[in-house]
């Protein structure tokens, strides 16, 4: 396989990796409603991934099918040599790409050296993408970053550094770690990390606050990026990468379905049992979704409530049908 960077058409749409989200529940909503050009996983840590006791669970969250191509797993981690070894992992694991997180601003990952700590380390940071890439193989290696860990005027030097070492793309979430996601986005920035990205012959994608595919193909085309990648925007609307907002029966049908989906994988089990060795998430994982597909009419929050409430795919069903029936008889 050669660089799938390379092939993709411009400007490429990227579904952002989000921990305890961007699940194979979520994933296969936008494989059937309007898949974006490359998905990611959740981030996922290295040490854990070759640890014994953390391995098991963690694949999980490697979990894909072949409808998801072109697909790229998202590690954090801090050590070269065990990069080194977890590319081989991902490598056989048949994804198109090993992304490394470089912008993670939780405390327990900066605590590990790992997320935006390498952003003080850009020799180590350099170290871990060349050790990455002799272990992928012909699998491509990424970056995923912010312009720097305290202050813009950091982001020169510090996308510099990455640059130097050649992943097959960088995307940059156009915040400094101390931002975390409080400030709105830089992308006043884009125009240089564009630059910077084709002094180095790297493709670059930008990251932060994009709402709509309509925003993500206006700012790629006015910061000259290769690409844009959305989190927050596309939560509750498996519609995005097909450019459209559904309508709120829609929405809420389609939330009915993810939960289907995710109870049957994620939930105790046959297929759980088969696919995970019985490892299972809590059904609490599905509420920020709830949040995101039930809001913005009024009876959205009564709904939501409801919806807190329910502990199994069966009772949202239940909730969501009473809920349209009950509308149905009021437009008669
Ligand atoms: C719930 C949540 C989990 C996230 N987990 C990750 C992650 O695992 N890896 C990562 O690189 N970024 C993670 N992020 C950051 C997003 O990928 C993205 O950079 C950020 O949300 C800004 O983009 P947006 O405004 O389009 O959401 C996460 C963000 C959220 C909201």
């Amino acid at each position: 396989m050669t660089n799938f960077w390379q092939k993709l058409k411009r400007p490429f749409m990227m579904l952002a990796p989000m921990y305890d989200v961007t699940d194979e529940a979520f994933r296969q909503m936008f494989v059937k409603y309007g898949k974006p050009d490359v998905f990611f996983t959740e981030f996922v840590s290295v040490d854990g991934l070759l640890s014994d006791a953390g391995r098991p669970k963690l694949l999980r969250e490697l979990y894909f099918n072949k409808n998801e191509h072109p697909i790229v797993a998202q590690v954090f981690g801090s050590d070269p040599a065990k990069f080194r070894e977890v590319a081989k992992l991902i490598a056989e694991l048949g994804f198109d790409g090993l992304d490394i997180n470089m912008g993670c601003p939780d405390k327990a990952v900066i605590k590990q050296g790992a997320g935006s700590a390498l952003i003080r380390k850009p020799e180590l940071a350099k170290k871990i993408i060349l050790a990455a890439k002799e272990g992928a193989g012909r699998m491509s290696v990424s970056v995923k970053t912010r312009i720097g860990y305290s202050k813009i005027e950091e982001m020169e030097t510090w996308l510099t550094a990455i640059l130097e070492a050649e992943p097959a793309m960088l995307t940059v979430h156009l915040r400094t770690m101390k931002e975390m996601s409080k400030v709105p986005t830089h992308w006043e920035l884009a125009e240089k990390v564009a630059e910077l990205g084709k002094k180095f012959g790297v493709p670059v994608a930008g990251n932060g606050d994009v709402k709509s595919l309509t925003e993500a193909r206006e700012k790629a085309a006015k910061y000259n990026l290769d690409g844009v990648m959305i989190g927050r925007g596309a939560f509750g609307n498996p519609a995005f990468f097909a450019g459209r907002e559904m309508s709120r029966e829609e929405k809420l049908l389609a939330l009915v379905e993810h939960t289907n989906l995710f109870e049957q994988l994620y939930r105790p089990g046959k297929m759980n049992d088969k696919l995970f060795a019985g490892h299972t998430k809590n059904f609490a994982v599905l509420k920020k979704h709830f949040k995101a597909y039930v809001a913005g009419w009024s009876g959205a929050t009564a709904l939501r409530a409801k919806l807190m409430e329910a502990e199994t795919a069966g009772e949202v069903d239940r909730i969501i049908n009473q809920y349209l029936a009950g509308k149905e008889e009021k437009r008669s």
